[in-house]
């Protein structure tokens, strides 16, 4: 596993939120976790990406490592510099007052490859020509969907090899979805890019993974082959509508 939850509990102030879970990802793959609302699907890539208290939760117990060395000590933005894991997060946390090229160029402040910049530039605007045609404007004038695709360009900016996705299908209308999930599978196809996906919409999320996870209140219930998770009935009752 390039990336693996070890039994991992963790807090707000008194109140647990994971209760131990245990999941992993392997290089070049897709998975996702899927659950509720509630279910601790933020609070595991704010553990991952090391958001602190008390905004962020809080480690009792279990591991987080990265090709195999714990990553509990690693400071927040070596998350992003050394080991090039990049989260975008949900409610897309975007400078509205900045232009969409701004916001970009914000995502590639620390970075070192500085020759390399341009050729995510040219990454991010082909994967998302939406982002290309509004360069110039300002972020908080862009639509939702549009300001998604700028959450998870920024995410790209920064050099990352690994992405977090917190509900980057959230309040997309059907066409942005699909044009979402399009960009997504071919960074991961053809740029080789690994992808932990956090998703409420579990259809489109199994869909789209290579596996899943189902995480409910703060416990994993369900792994397997997206094929199988889809097929499970529990999941069809609780997730898929029936
Ligand atoms: N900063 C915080 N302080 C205290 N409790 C929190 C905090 N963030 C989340 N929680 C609680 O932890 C639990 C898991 O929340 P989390 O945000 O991880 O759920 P989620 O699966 O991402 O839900 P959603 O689909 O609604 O985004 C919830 O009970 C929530 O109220
Ligand atoms: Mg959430």
């Amino acid at each position: 596993m390039l990336l693996e939850i070890k039994n991992l509990r963790v807090k707000y102030g008194n109140i647990e939120a994971l209760h131990g879970i245990s999941f992993g990802v392997k290089k070049g793959e897709i998975v996702t976790l899927i659950g509720a609302n509630g279910a601790g699907k933020t609070t595991t890539l704010h553990t991952i990406t090391r958001v602190p208290p008390p905004e962020g939760p809080r480690v009792v117990e279990g591991d987080i490592l990265y090709k195999g060395q714990s990553m509990l000590k690693v400071e927040p933005h070596d998350v992003v510099q050394k080991l090039k894991i990049a989260l975008a997060p949900e409610g897309r946390h975007i400078f509205g007052n900045l232009t969409v090229e701004e916001n970009l160029k914000l995502a590639t402040y620390a970075r070192k490859d500085v020759e390399r910049i341009p050729k995510d530039y040219e990454l991010v605007y082909r994967l998302f020509p939406r982002l290309y045609e509004r360069r110039k404007q300002r972020s908080e004038s862009l639509s939702g969907g549009e300001q998604q695709m700028l959450a998870v360009g920024r995410a790209l900016m920064t050099g990352a090899n690994f992405l977090l996705l917190d509900e980057p299908s959230m309040g997309l209308a059907p066409l942005l979805m699909y044009e979402m999930f399009r960009a997504l599978k071919e960074l991961n196809q053809k740029e080789g890019i690994t992808i932990l996906l956090i998703e409420q919409n579990a259809k489109l999320a199994l869909e789209f993974a290579h596996r899943g996870y189902v995480l409910d209140t703060g416990e994993i219930v369900l792994a397997g082959d997206s094929k199988e998770l889809m097929n499970n009935p529990e999941v069809k009752k609780a997730y898929l509508g029936g």
